[in-house]
């Protein structure tokens, strides 16, 4: 990887902002549009989760993404995946990337794990052939060997987390982004994605993180973001915002 000039970044967020519409709700009758009138709830249609957040993320930095419930995590990880798409902004990504965001969104829940393997495996683009020569490592490493024929909806949760990790990591992305599926896990798995990341970032794997688990950032993370109402409010060494995010 050419690692001078321009091509320091791998990725870099450019004064991106996103807007959801609220789901405009029927109003039934002129009373009640005059009280809404009223009371400024019809203004409310339109909201702004994140504003004109920008970034950049050098080769092989881990990045940590901290924030109070609603603050616009998941939302800019998704922008940053490419499976939202921003209202304005835009972001620009070099390399390959394996978004760990919501688990089992790639997945048929009415499919076994290995149909899931195979099916996942087709969308991330990879050969029949590809997929059965990493086959064992993704089962091994997801420990679900007596589970590989059962449908994915008998699963649990941290069932499911585990699979979708295995599957993701198998490929060595350039890039790995992960929301809170860390959490989903039992702790020795938990350790084990855990070191399996530790292992990436020893091959200059890019991640960026969100988690409510300080610890885990603060041990993980070289770089992080903390978000407020959609807007960064602090920006630096992991140690240094853990520490400030701690005291809040
Ligand atoms: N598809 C959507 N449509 C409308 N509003 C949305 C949508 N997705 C997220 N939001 C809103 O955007 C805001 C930010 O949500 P987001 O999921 O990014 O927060 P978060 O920081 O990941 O929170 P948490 O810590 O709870 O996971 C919230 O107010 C949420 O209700
Ligand atoms: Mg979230």
């Amino acid at each position: 990887m050419m690692m001078n000039g321009k091509d320091d970044y791998i990725i870099e967020v450019n004064h991106v902002s996103m807007c959801f519409n609220a789901a405009k709700e029927k109003v039934d009758n002129f009373k009640e549009y005059i009280i809404r009138l009223a009371t400024r709830k019809l203004y409310f249609d339109e909201f702004w989760v994140l504003n004109e957040i920008s970034f950049k993320v050098k080769y092989g930095e881990v990045l940590g993404i901290v924030g109070y419930n609603g603050a616009g995590k998941s939302t800019l990880l998704k922008i940053i995946a490419g499976v939202m798409k921003p209202s304005k902004g835009s972001v620009i990504r070099k390399g390959s990337m394996a978004p760990l965001i919501e688990l089992g969104a790639g997945f048929d829940m009415d499919l076994s794990a290995r149909e899931n393997i195979y099916l996942n495996g087709a969308i991330l683009g990879h050969s029949r052939k590809y997929i059965s020569d990493k086959f064992e490592q993704i089962i091994d490493f997801s420990e679900l060997h007596s589970f590989i024929d059962m449908p994915l909806k008998n699963y649990s949760s941290g069932m499911t987390a585990r699979l979708g990790f295995a599957i993701a990591t198998i490929t060595e992305p350039d890039i790995l982004i992960i929301d809170e599926i860390l959490a989903v896990g039992d702790f020795k798995f938990q350790q084990k994605c855990h070191d399996k990341i530790s292992s990436m970032l020893d091959n200059n794997t890019t991640v960026i993180i969100v988690s409510h688990s300080i610890d885990q950032i603060e041990s993980l993370c070289t770089h992080a973001i903390w978000l407020e109402n959609g807007d960064i409010k602090l920006m630096g060494d992991a140690k240094n915002i853990c520490k400030q995010y701690r005291l809040s």
